[in-house]
């Protein structure tokens, strides 16, 4: 078993690199079933996730290349399946995203229903009923979903109960060719949605209003294949912000658009945290107390449920009392009670956690619940009295790159270990 061997209390300072966005790259890599030909996604991230999803294609009949450490080359030509198989699925949910392209491109898809991160039911019943409005149909057959549109898809208008970010992916996706215009309305605005209606506009769809809550897709012939780059990844620079911001010292994070963090870099301003924005980067340090503020989670602008963890070890080290308010998924404080293993005192009241700020945090052992869950362990591992060693660290392998390595380089004493596995004497 390997775990992340962290030893709080030393200084931590320096720049690092956020990679492309791990959710931006998945949809991205989904979305070149759309366009027969090799197309060429730099910046990609180095995870086990974008792993994932590079065997999705390839089981589809794909052919997935590695250019360099962060280049991939796809080539969609030959893909003649639309099945994607449940021990993928079950890996990860965004495997999900290939049920949008497949149906553009064949009229038909089975997929496993989704796994992936354990942070509550993550059903997919918006994907489902929008694409319905399209005209395909569905049937569920010993939990795989067979969808088909024996007509062919037609534009429509669906309104989604809750700005989803995967649903308006798969709608988007789905709708490229479709007949007619089709219209997304409350659809979601993360950037990473802008990134994909960028790549396939390139690739010759006609998207429009990609980042408000109104997107219009009027149907085309044909896409081809095109070269893109992966926007940068807010929430891994989020959480190198919320690192420089735990420690005190200056972090310089770089690589990403501070805009697509507005918020969290807001928030983080009135937690006392000193933050200079450059067009790339942002510094962040901090000289005085963490003051207590509220955050809830909401879509884009809104405070990210993926930096909910992070901030809540912030928080956890406040002058005062705050309450975090988690709107986006259920079981998303699984964290605190391992936090609650390092001395923090947090009160989980349904969606609510109501955070009351202690002096300081021991190192303990604690399991990484989740992806972001486990980089926030890692986190509070690095101000805790002692040794922190975080165990199930393949949560944040699906989608930090060379995390413990980036730490390093900003000093921290840090590193992976293998432990032997536990002799319970059976053999
Ligand atoms: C994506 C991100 C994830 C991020 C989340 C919200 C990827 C690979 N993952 O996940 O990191 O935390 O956006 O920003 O891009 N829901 C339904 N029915 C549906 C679809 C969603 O009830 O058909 C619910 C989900 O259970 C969840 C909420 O809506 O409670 C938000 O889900 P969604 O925005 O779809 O998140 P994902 O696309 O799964």
């Amino acid at each position: 078993m390997e775990v992340i061997s962290v030893e709080g209390g030393h200084p931590i300072t320096g720049t690092v690199t956020v990679e492309g966005a791990k959710n931006s790259a998945l949809k991205l890599m989904a979305a070149t079933i759309l366009a027969p030909g090799v197309t060429t996604l730099k910046n990609v991230p180095n995870i086990a996730d974008v792993h994932v999803m590079g065997k999705v294609l390839k089981e589809l009949g794909a052919t997935v290349e590695v250019v360099d450490e962060h280049t991939l080359s796809i080539d969609t030509s030959a893909v003649n399946s639309w099945e994607t198989p449940y021990s993928l699925v079950a890996q990860m949910r965004a495997s999900t995203a290939v049920l949008g392209p497949l149906l553009a491109r064949f009229g038909k898809a089975i997929v496993a229903m989704p796994g992936g991160c354990n942070i509550g039911a993550r059903k997919i019943d918006m994907h489902i009923l929008g694409l319905q409005a399209l005209g395909v149909e569905f049937d569920v057959d010993h939990g795989d979903i067979h969808a088909s549109a024996p007509h062919g898809l037609v534009g429509s208008t669906v309104t989604l109960d809750f700005a989803s970010v995967g649903a308006t992916e798969n709608l988007i996706m789905a709708s490229v060719h479709a007949k007619g215009t089709t219209v997304i309305d409350n659809a979601a605005r993360e950037p990473e949605i802008v990134d994909l209606a960028n790549m396939l506009n390139e690739m010759g769809a006609n998207i429009e209003g990609a980042g408000s809550p109104v997107i219009e897709i009027h149907g085309v012939g044909e896409l081809h294949p095109v070269t893109h780059a992966v926007v940068g990844d807010r929430i891994e620079a989020g959480t190198f912000v919320a690192v420089g911001g735990i420690v005190g010292q200056p972090v310089t994070v770089r690589g990403f658009d501070p805009n697509h963090l507005g918020l969290v870099l807001r928030k983080y301003e009135q937690m006392g945290l000193t933050i200079e924005r450059g067009e790339r980067e942002v510094t962040v340090s901090r000289s005085r107390d963490i003051m207590p503020i509220d955050i809830q989670t909401l879509p884009f602008p809104g405070f990210p449920t993926d930096m909910q963890a992070q901030t809540m070890c912030l928080l956890a080290l406040a002058k005062g009392t705050c309450i975090i308010t988690e709107n986006v998924f259920e079981n998303r404080f699984m964290f605190a009670s391992e936090l609650q293993r390092m001395g923090s005192n947090i009160v989980i009241q349904g969606h609510h956690a109501v955070v009351h700020g202690v002096e300081g945090l021991s190192g303990a052992e604690v399991r990484s619940p989740d992806l972001r869950g486990g980089a926030a362990l890692v986190m509070a591992g690095l101000v805790a009295d002692g040794i922190t060693t975080v165990s199930d660290i393949y949560h944040i392998d699906r989608g930090y790159e060379r995390f413990v390595e980036k730490l390093q380089s900003l000093s921290a004493r840090i590193s992976r270990v293998v432990i032997p596995t536990p002799d319970f004497g059976v053999s």
